[in-house]
C-alpha cells in the first residue's frame, strides 16, 4: 500500500502543479489505475464499512495516505457514500478544484460552466447531462464544468480528490455555492441564472 500511495500522491501533485493542467493530469493518472487497485490502495473496504449511507445527501470518509505535507495546497482524498436517490447536491465552487471517480454504482451527472457569480446567484452554462458508472471520471476546473450535481441511481461510492487553497491571496480557503436548480431562470444563450441557498435548505430539497 505504501508504494501505491507514494506513486499516487506524487501523481496527484504532478497533476496539480498548474491549475490549467489539473483536469488533464488527474484524468491521465486515474485512467492508469484500475478501480480494483485504487480500492485496495485506499483501504476502500475498511473505510466503507465505517460509514453508512445518509438519509439525505452523502457521507464521506477521509482517505489517509500517511504523508506529512507542507504545501499550501490542501489535498483531500475522500470516499463518498451516496444511497439510491440521494445526491451530491447541485453546487459551484471558488478557490478549489476536484475530481470524482465512481468506484461502484451509477449516477446521473450534470455539470455546468460557472460564467458569473454574485452574492445571490450564479450564471451557469450546461455542459453535461449523462449517466456515469464505475471508472467514469469527472473533474471540475476553476470555471469550466465548475458546477456539478450527482444523483445516485443505486447505492454508490466515489473516490474524490478535493484541492483547496488555489489562490493564497484569497480570504477563503475555498467556497461552495449551493444552487436551487428548480428556481433557475433562462439568462440567454442557453445559460441559467440560479439562486444560491443554504446547505440545510439544499439538503432538504435536493439531498
Ligand atoms: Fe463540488
Amino acid at each position: 500500500m505504501a508504494d501505491f500511495c507514494s506513486a499516487t500522491v506524487a501523481g496527484f501533485y504532478a497533476a496539480v502543479d498548474t491549475v490549467a493542467d489539473w483536469r488533464t493530469g488527474i484524468g491521465e493518472l486515474l485512467s492508469s489505475v484500475p478501480e480494483t487497485d485504487l480500492m485496495a490502495g485506499v483501504d476502500f473496504d475498511g473505510l466503507a464499512s465505517k460509514i453508512e449511507f445518509a438519509e439525505l445527501g452523502v457521507t464521506t470518509a477521509r482517505v489517509d495516505f500517511g504523508f506529512d505535507e507542507t504545501r499550501t495546497l490542501n489535498f483531500l482524498p475522500k470516499i463518498f457514500a451516496v444511497d439510491t436517490g440521494r445526491s451530491i447536491i447541485p453546487h459551484g465552487h471558488a478557490n478549489m478544484v476536484s475530481a470524482h471517480l465512481p468506484l461502484t454504482g451509477a449516477f446521473r451527472l450534470r455539470q455546468y460552466d460557472q460564467v458569473m457569480r454574485n452574492a445571490r446567484s450564479l450564471i451557469i452554462q450546461p455542459t453535461a447531462d449523462r449517466l456515469i458508472g464505475a471508472g467514469d471520471l469527472s473533474s471540475i476546473g476553476e470555471d469550466d464544468d465548475n458546477v456539478h450535481w450527482f444523483i445516485a441511481e443505486e447505492p454508490s461510492y466515489t473516490f474524490d480528490v478535493i484541492v483547496t487553497g488555489l489562490d493564497e491571496e484569497s480570504d477563503h480557503q475555498f467556497e461552495i455555492f449551493n444552487l436551487d436548480m428548480e428556481a433557475a431562470e433562462p439568462n440567454g444563450n442557453g445559460r441559467l441564472r440560479v439562486p444560491t441557498m443554504s446547505v440545510s435548505e439544499a439538503l432538504r430539497k435536493y439531498g
